[in-house]
């Protein structure tokens, strides 16, 4: 489903490519490449910051399911375990971050009520609330990414 496309030290982006379209189109496994970009329904990035004082990174989440048709079917929950189960193995990361929009209903019950997310405040000035899901709260956290990413492969990309 995701393509790494780009990773520097501060910011990470995965390309999502709705399956479903994929399959439909070709399912020949030589010519799938070639028709990815053309399934491409949205992306997910996470961007880093550490904090000097505690030494921990926070990865802020970001998503958008750019394509309204691959809206609804799981793709922005799958992704958003996937981004997380890669960033525990193969980067530092302590907390999970997100900031909503008030108005944003949809990404609120995503964030807090699928994955889990807790509210740490709400942003009076930019009418955000801005959600953790902290690694450093006990094994559990860690686990349920493990858990909902189970199906994970990773491969290398030429
Ligand atoms: C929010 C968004 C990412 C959801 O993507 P999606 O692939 O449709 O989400 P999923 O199918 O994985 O849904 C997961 C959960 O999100 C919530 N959700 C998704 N769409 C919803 C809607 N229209 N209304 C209310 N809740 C919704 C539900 O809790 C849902 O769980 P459920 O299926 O068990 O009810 C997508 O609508 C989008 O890209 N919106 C614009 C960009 C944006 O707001 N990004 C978030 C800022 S970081």
């Amino acid at each position: 489903m995701h393509t790494i496309f780009k990773l520097t030290r501060a910011e990470l982006t995965f390309i999502l490519i709705d399956k479903t379209q994929l399959l439909e189109k070709n399912s020949d496994e030589d010519i799938v490449n070639t028709v990815a970009t053309d399934c491409m329904c949205g992306d997910v990035n996470i961007f880093f910051s550490e904090d000097d004082e505690t030494n921990l990174t926070t990865g802020e989440m970001e998503i958008m399911i750019a394509e309204e048709t691959s809206r609804g079917r799981g793709i922005a929950t799958e992704s958003l375990w996937l981004m997380m189960r890669y960033a525990i193995e193969n980067l530092k990361v302590d907390i999970f971050e997100a900031k909503i929009l008030e108005q944003n209903i949809a990404s609120l019950a995503l964030f807090k009520d699928k994955m889990g997310y807790h509210e740490r405040r709400f942003h009076e000035v930019f009418r955000e609330h801005w959600l953790e899901y902290r690694l450093c709260d006990g094994a559990d956290y860690r686990q349920k990414i493990v858990v909902n990413s189970q199906h994970a492969i990773t491969t290398k990309y030429e």
